[in-house]
């Protein structure tokens, strides 16, 4: 069934366990991310952003997570709206159906240069008001995506400012996001707290410190009632880097957020746990490695059932992982 993001993490709260937000792009993403809900019982969000608009089209992405619906009935969903660069943007989504959109109001429209705080206020507050008179839920965002490592905001296209950030931009104050959901009214924030999105987050073998979950417990706590969302949340499977490197890929050394890092963001308020580049990259090497060992095979459902079982495997491990399991 269909619910609001709002109503999916009221429970998680409630329970003390995160949901993953898989980006979803295409009927392999969405079979892999349903069959490993389905299979540990978990609720599921998915998101489409601009970028899967724009490579499926939004009627066939509405459809598709509407099949999803129509074939596991018990399971919860949500259908989250990823990074609106505007009201507009969010309209739309909540005119087409959507039970969930984010305004990301820390960019300007162009959704790379770095916004003022009233403008985000101003925005997002526009977009509360639309979207709670339609029972749709909100997540804004505060701060500024990026390496605490490098000031990099992350090789994304279209999402996340462009240029070196600085210290104070990539950690969101709790003084302000206190303010902040005090003016809009928002039902979960996206905050800066070390990550940043795709798979160049990290250049070393993450320790401990690579997230500030000290900031992620004083916001928890200035905005207990306002569901954290961790953005740019792949863990980069170091065993699937080499898998695309083993098969005719070149992907630079780089890592990703630990699996066990995410942990201790939901034990300290982390609700929505957002993830893409790990399904992109698991999607590449079973694909690779398929294509490498079955030089005469031509039939795309071939490949493609390898791609959707690499993605239902790193769905399944973030389920059990964030506690999400048995929940649905
Ligand atoms: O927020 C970033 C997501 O990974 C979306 O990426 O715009 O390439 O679909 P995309
Ligand atoms: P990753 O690039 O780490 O998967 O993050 C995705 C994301 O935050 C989508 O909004
Ligand atoms: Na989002
Ligand atoms: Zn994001």
């Amino acid at each position: 069934a269909l619910i609001s993001m709002r109503q999916m993490l009221d429970h998680a709260a409630e329970f003390g366990y995160g949901v993953p937000a898989f980006n979803v792009n295409n009927l392999e993403q969405m079979r892999a991310i349903m069959m490993a809900a389905d299979e540990t019982d978990s609720p599921v969000i998915v998101q489409a952003s601009a970028g899967a608009r724009k490579y499926a089209g939004a009627p066939f992405l509405r459809h598709l997570i509407l099949a999803a619906i129509e074939e596991w009935p018990h399971i919860p969903v949500v259908m989250h709206q990823d990074h609106g660069t505007s009201p507009a943007v969010c309209q739309r989504s909540i005119q087409l159906g959507f039970s969930s959109v984010m305004m990301d109001g820390s960019l300007r429209e162009d959704g790379k240069t770095p916004a003022d705080y009233d403008y985000n206020v101003d925005v997002t507050r526009k977009v509360v008001e639309m979207a709670h008179a339609c029972g749709v839920s909100v997540e804004g965002e505060l701060g500024c995506l990026g390496s605490l490592e490098t000031g990099q905001a992350g090789e994304e296209d279209g999402v996340g400012a462009e240029g070196t950030l600085s210290h104070d931009q990539l950690l969101t104050d709790p003084e302000e996001a206190a303010d902040f959901v005090k003016a809009t009214q928002v039902d979960a924030l996206a905050i800066a707290c070390g990550t940043s999105h795709g798979a160049y987050k990290f250049t070393r073998p993450p320790t401990g410190d690579i997230l500030d979950i000290n900031r992620i417990k004083e916001i928890h706590a200035r905005i207990p009632n306002t569901h954290l969302v961790m953005h740019g949340s792949s863990s980069v499977p170091q065993e699937w880097l080499a898998i695309i490197n083993e098969f005719g890929g070149d992907i630079p050394e780089t890592y990703g957020v630990p699996v066990e890092q995410i942990q201790e963001g939901i034990r300290h308020g982390v609700r929505k746990v957002n993830i893409d580049t790990d399904l992109r990259l698991a999607s590449t090497g079973a694909i690779r490695r398929y294509l490498d060992k079955n030089k005469a095979e031509f039939d795309p459902r071939k490949y493609l059932q390898e791609s959707t079982k690499a993605m239902y495997e790193i769905c399944k491990a973030r389920y059990e992982a964030f506690g999400t399991a048995g929940n649905a």
